[in-house]
């Protein structure tokens, strides 16, 4: 169960995503979205960190407000036994309710679930991984803990001084606490006010010294992904909170179309956390949802419960093909090229010149005589192509027409290493 605060949230974040789906999407010829120049010269947010796409674990999808130290401590245990550590996943991230009170100084210190973030960072530090915390513009986060309005400066400080390398920035009460409340009927005033809220957190990290990637949380609103890059953010939400179920999954996916050209080294879209383990997802939509997440250029933030997994679900988490096509160094995110029926094709430029293509039947029922058949040549390729089926680990032969059985929501998902 999540706090009620979610269940706000999502129709807030609902109401977001129908305005988004009402903007017409940005033009592939504009310009590419300005980046800060840091004091190094680097873009802000293109520095040494997430070059690409994150990837770890975070608390929210599985503990919600449940989540202790203790659990942080078994999660960065079982990320460094599962073989998940070695495949990539790096960060441990804590996200909302480890919040206790502010002291007359305003220092803000840890609830009683977290009895030590200091001695917490170092476990998670001595198991060669890094920590990301959570916090939000507003007086309160979603789960109504304090958040850092009014003591931003503070809190950077906080997090360097703990040793966090990671922080996801929730809009929240923001909305209410300062948006609606001091412009109630300007729009423009207040996205203005949210972009400067961004803008304050970014400087204050950048301050404090340490190099902590910046992730936005604020649901894909105003267009986030044309101004976060330049306030110093690494990732930004594209959509509401994901679920564990197809229906949201897939949602999320298609929302993905047409943001293909913000994503790179640095900046990338995120359709938020993995809900791969969770829920009562079957094995095809595990592998599709995690698939596609890789195809995304998605940040790679696994939500299940790592002590109680699964084989199976270490086997999807760790198939190190399919990270390697996340994590390819160009930083290039899919594009959708064609949609036949329920039947989605993808494809994704890797470097060297390779290519990721995902087959995907988003229908739950269709099983028939006659299958998909998958045009190359809308592909822009040109005859027979050889490839590595990335799931069954083989060689796979791609002839144009070629009919393609798919399970209801399982993925075809094939690198080309050298597309003609
Ligand atoms: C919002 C975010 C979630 C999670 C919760 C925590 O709903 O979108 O990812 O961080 O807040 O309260």
């Amino acid at each position: 169960m999540r706090p009620a605060a979610s269940v706000s949230l999502a129709l807030l974040a609902t109401a977001s995503l129908l305005a988004i789906a009402q903007q017409p999407r940005t033009p592939k010829t504009q310009a590419a979205p300005k980046m800060l120049a840091s004091p190094s010269g680097l873009p802000e947010g293109s520095g040494p960190v997430a070059l690409t796409p994150p990837m770890g674990w975070n608390s929210w999808n599985y503990f919600a407000g449940k989540v202790t130290d203790q659990d942080i401590r078994n999660s960065a245990d079982q990320i460094a036994a599962s073989g998940m550590k070695d495949a990539g996943y790096i960060y441990v991230n804590i996200d909302d309710t480890w919040e206790g009170k502010r002291d007359e100084t305003g220092v803000l210190h840890t609830n009683e679930k977290f009895p030590d973030m200091k001695a917490l960072a170092d476990y998670v530090h001595s198991k060669g991984l890094k920590i990301g915390i959570y916090s939000g513009p507003g007086n309160k986060t979603c789960a109504g803990y304090p958040a850092s309005l009014g003591h931003e400066e503070q809190d950077a400080k906080l997090y360097a001084e703990w040793g966090i390398d990671y922080l996801k920035y929730d809009l929240c009460s923001f909305r209410e606490d300062v948006m609606r409340t001091e412009a109630p009927d300007d729009k423009a005033a207040q996205m203005k006010m949210m972009h400067d809220a961004y803008a304050k957190m970014g400087k204050a990290l950048h301050d404090a010294g340490r190099p902590i990637v910046y992730s936005f949380c604020q649901y894909g609103w105003d267009a986030v992904w044309e101004w976060a890059p330049s306030l110093g953010g690494n990732l930004w939400r594209t959509t509401g909170d994901i679920q564990a179920n197809w229906h949201s999954i897939y949602s999320i996916l298609s929302e993905q179309e047409g943001l293909e050209y913000y994503a790179g080294p640095g900046h990338w879209n995120d359709p938020d956390m993995l809900e791969v383990g969770n829920g009562k997802l079957s094995l095809a939509e595990n592998r599709s949802h995690f698939s596609m997440w890789a195809m995304l250029s998605a940040p790679l933030l696994a939500g299940n419960d790592l002590p109680g997994m699964k084989p199976e679900i270490r086997d999807i988490l760790t198939n190190r093909d399919v990270i390697a096509i996340d994590q390819d160094k160009l930083g290039k995110q899919a594009s959708r090229v064609y949609s036949e029926g329920e039947v989605d094709v993808w494809v994704k430029n890797l470097s060297g010149g390779a290519m990721a293509i995902a087959v995907l039947n988003a229908g739950s029922d269709r099983y028939s005589t006659h299958p998909f058949h998958l045009s190359l040549a809308k592909l822009g390729l040109r005859g027979t192509h050889q490839g590595k089926d990335l799931w069954a680990g083989k060689t796979v032969e791609l002839k144009d027409d070629m009919p393609v059985e798919l399970a209801a929501h399982d993925i075809l998902l094939v690198r080309i290493a050298n597309p003609k």
